[in-house]
């Protein structure tokens, strides 16, 4: 198959980028404010590099483009796809079976076949525009099958895969009438990477007893020689970035002011999270609400901001949850408000990044408690913006986050009481005991931030092994 020019290739769901309207009604594209495109835009700029993605819209067709010197290759998606493909097997299949089933999973069989063409189209790219021997880096669970698509195609490839979400126990996984094919879809890769060493295991378990290939650690031996590596790389933020944010002036000034419209309360709670079944955001609202009911906090001295995210919209299971928060904090607030002091400020909607920044500067405790969660970054946006070593993260313990936050309130967030407790702790100790945990979450966040886990995985993928002199490393 003819070769393309690109030494570096990112596949992706999405494109690094979002359509907006220019005031003179030109259609512009403007980089996302995710961490992965701020890690890797460097790397494809200095390395010709292409990333292959969702431009966001159905039926309709786009031409690669050149953005900040990188090379954009859209993938189209028909109506039916984005049912069947994202909002159907990646997000109502595998999305609540990698998360612990929290909510049940759907399997249809024409949601799978979807999820193989589509996969299939994403590797076609991919492998009509790297350059012999480039390095390829698959994205998350929804392109699983793509890494043995791509090497079929182009067996020259170095390829790598990261999900970014959890890997279930092998007992979860199981339930999938698809298991073979997954596993067989990411062995296509040389490095799996996953965000805990836990799913890293789960994986390699799960391939010596479904698949049959021997494994040792986290090597695994394939039959025609190739051998996979799998392995934990946690993922992080641009923690310099957000620092420097949150010391801007225009910021700081804005936190006060968020403060302030507030009603100056002793205490602003904060959760920001996209609107997810589970990020837990019922247990999270019902604990605080009971604080309120019981007395334990006044209604005076502390608030609660939850800043909601809309996600994945025509969703069922999200639109479920939609109704069920608006009519919960229609509750707590209806039952202990008063006049002029409402104890949860609810807002469903997305902020730039500033506005972030100004609310985590503003929060005294920030509350991240999901049932189960990949990494959890805003946890760790919260640590790097708060340079003054004060506030407070109460953080789930199953969140991927929690093995790096260790000196976080940390919360089973199944247990509502236990929550109430931590919330409380962190309310109340004095500013030695956080100063003292937020310095030592803070060593923690700006010392791995995106860009050594970046170069990390890199560097594994392109070390070694004999592809390695004609192959090195994207720098
Ligand atoms: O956490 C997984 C993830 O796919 C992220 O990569 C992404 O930013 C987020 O969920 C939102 O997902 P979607 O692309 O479905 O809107």
């Amino acid at each position: 198959m003819e070769t393309g020019t690109a030494d570096f290739v990112v596949i992706a769901n999405r494109l690094p980028v979002d359509r907006v309207l220019s005031p003179t009604g030109k259609t512009m594209w403007r980089t996302s404010p995710g961490g992965l495109v701020t890690a890797l835009e460097p790397v494809m700029v200095r390395n010709g590099g292409a990333w292959i993605g969702w431009h966001g819209a159905a039926d309709e067709d786009v031409e690669p483009f050149e953005h900040n010197g990188m090379h954009l290759v859209p993938v189209p998606l028909s109506e039916d796809e984005v049912a069947e493909y994202y909002e159907g097997f990646s997000n109502s299949t595998l999305w609540p079976l990698y998360h612990d089933v929290v909510a049940p999973p759907e399997f249809h069989r024409e949601w799978w076949d979807s999820y193989v063409r589509v996969n299939r189209r994403f590797a076609e790219k991919a492998a009509a525009v790297a350059q012999q021997d480039a390095v390829v880096w698959v994205q998350d669970y929804q392109l699983q099958l793509v890494p043995s698509m791509l090497r079929e195609l182009r067996p020259d490839l170095r390829i790598g895969f990261f999900l970014h979400i959890p890997f279930p126990p092998t007992e979860l996984f199981q339930q999938l009438p698809w298991r073979r094919q997954i596993l067989e879809g990411l062995l296509g890769a040389d490095l799996v990477g996953f965000q805990m060493p836990g799913a890293a295991q789960n994986f390699v378990r799960l391939v010596r007893q479904r698949v049959g290939h021997k494994t040792h650690r986290d090597t695994i031996y394939l039959p025609d020689g190739r051998v996979v590596m799998a392995k934990a790389y946690p993922i992080s933020i641009d923690a310099a970035g957000f620092e420097e944010l949150a010391r801007t002036p225009d910021v700081i000034a804005r936190a006060a002011e968020i403060r302030e419209s507030l009603g100056n309360p002793k205490t602003i709670l904060l959760g920001i999270d996209r609107l997810d079944y589970t990020k837990g955001l019922r247990q999270r609202l019902r604990a605080f609400g009971e604080l309120i009911a019981d007395g334990s906090l006044h209604v005076d001295d502390a608030v609660f901001v939850q800043v909601a995210t809309p996600s994945r919209e025509r969703v069922q299971q999200y639109k479920l949850l939609r109704d069920d928060i608006n009519r919960l904090v229609g509750r707590i607030n209806g039952d202990v408000a008063r006049i002029g002091q409402q104890p949860v400020t609810y807002l469903h909607a997305s902020y730039p990044r500033a506005e972030m920044a100004a609310l985590y500067r503003a929060a005294d405790v920030m509350v991240v408690t999901p049932l189960r969660d990949g990494m959890n970054l805003v946890a760790k946006e919260y640590v790097a913006c708060r340079y003054d070593d004060r506030g407070a993260l109460v953080l789930s313990e199953f969140a991927g986050a929690a093995s790096e936050l260790k000196s976080a309130y940390q919360v089973n967030p199944h247990d509502i009481n236990g929550m109430k407790s931590m919330m409380l702790a962190a309310i109340n100790a004095g500013p030695r005991e956080n100063g003292r945990r937020m310095k030592a979450m803070r060593k923690q966040v700006m010392e791995n931030d995106i860009e050594l886990w970046a170069n990390n995985f890199l560097e594994e993928l392109t070390s070694d092994r004999e592809l390695h002199e004609k192959n090195p490393r994207p720098v």
